[in-house]
């Protein structure tokens, strides 16, 4: 069976296809997601306080990290890294990073058993190398990470932690703050989305299964994924055991720009689009993030006079729902409720998902029109439609 077999349906015996025992890249699931920001002490404390984010370790001149300060935040399974260049660095590639595509994630780290392993297997099969196996040390025991480049700037770094003890790695050390704002629910990321540009969705996808041996769970196109406007198309690639998938998006031609390519115009080239969070109670977590600041999209209330019509009998209330604009698809294994930030940063480029899973194991293509005409409506405002 070809490993680009396209699971029509949602079928996630995905270890049918892909025994675990056969996979050459075993994930354990995410590690963190750095995003390299302007300005990492500020970013940590949007992140804290309007997400619900915990501090967890610091690095920077004190710790003996010279080039660059970082700070790991933590929610449940979720880490996140906020990284920002220091000047008494002649290596200027955080610098430049930022310049070229603004606040964004450079890294998507896979938590893994072997990374010396990981980078011989993916390299081996075409991967470009990013860091060679590389093993730190301090009092806690030892970080082994290599690193492999994907689509843009944007690198996969594995991480092989299971002799460490410390905090998050060496040079960083336990960070404890006075102001600690509660957690608002977010458990684990759900999967991550990249935006490629035109013609590029194949050759991304065939990268994620050639060197990484990722199945494509799913594929969108323009049919699917189309307004009067603008169109995409997308690929969803999932990692042998399904604890990665990474749908990869690419612009389809339309009457008018498209969002993909907007996200590819001011992020300047491709890059990660959107993290999805995993909640167990989307009422309440979308609740506290609108409460402590957190935008999200705005969805026509025309959305919820038909909703349940293709949805069918679903626990929450509606009108709850409607109240919050979050929204509500339903596939052959159950349903899923989910909803968008407007962009974090200034470009309109990266964004989060917040998804609750009530057995749905889908991405929401039902959603798909009426999400796509409010982020049109953003364009509009932009005057980037
Ligand atoms: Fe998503």
């Amino acid at each position: 069976m070809s490993k680009y077999k396209n699971t029509e349906n949602f079928n996630y015996g995905l270890d049918k296809i892909f025994p675990e025992a056969d996979d050459f890249l075993p994930l354990l699931g995410t590690d963190y997601v750095e995003f390299y920001v302007g300005n990492a002490k500020q970013a940590a404390h949007y992140y804290r306080t309007a997400f619900g984010f915990q501090t967890l370790a610091y690095a920077g001149l004190e710790t003996g990290m010279t080039d660059r300060t970082s700070y790991v935040l933590v929610q449940d399974k979720i880490r996140i890294v906020l990284t920002t260049p220091m000047p008494n660095t002649e290596d200027n590639a955080i610098f430049d990073h930022i310049k070229k595509h603004g606040d964004g994630v450079k890294v998507i780290a896979l938590w893994v058993d072997d990374a010396t392993k990981s980078w011989e297997e993916t390299t081996k099969r075409g991967a470009k190398s990013y860091m060679k196996p590389t093993k730190e040390t301090d009092e806690f025991g030892e970080v082994v990470r290599s690193g492999v480049h994907t689509y843009g700037d944007t690198v996969h770094v594995f991480v092989e932690r299971k002799n460490y003890k410390g905090p998050f790695m060496p040079k960083f050390e336990k960070w404890e703050s006075a102001h600690n704002p509660s957690e608002v629910g977010l458990r684990y990321i759900d999967h991550m989305v990249g935006n490629v540009g035109w013609g590029e969705m194949n050759v991304w996808a065939k990268f994620y299964g050639d060197t990484m041996g990722f199945a494509n769970l799913i594929t969108f196109d323009d049919k699917d994924i189309s307004t009067q406007y603008t169109a995409l198309m997308s690929k969803v690639m999932t990692n042998g055991n399904g604890r990665v998938k990474f749908p990869i998006n690419e612009p389809a031609e339309g009457k008018k720009k498209s969002q993909i390519e907007e996200y590819l115009d001011f992020y300047n080239g491709p890059g990660v689009q959107h993290v999805a969070v995993a909640t167990n109670n989307i009422l309440e977590t979308v609740k506290e993030m609108t409460a402590r600041g957190v935008e999200f999209l705005y969805v026509p209330g025309s959305y919820y006079d038909t909703v349940l019509d293709r949805v069918g009998e679903i626990d929450e209330d509606l009108t709850e729902l409607k109240e919050l604009g979050i929204l509500v698809d339903r596939d052959e294994e159950g349903y899923l409720l989910q909803i968008f930030t407007k962009p974090l940063t200034d470009r309109p480029t990266l964004f989060f998902e917040i998804i609750q899973r009530k057995g749905a194991q889908s991405f929401g293509k039902g959603n798909f029109k009426a999400l796509f005409e409010s982020i049109e409506a953003e364009q509009e405002r932009r005057g980037t439609l």
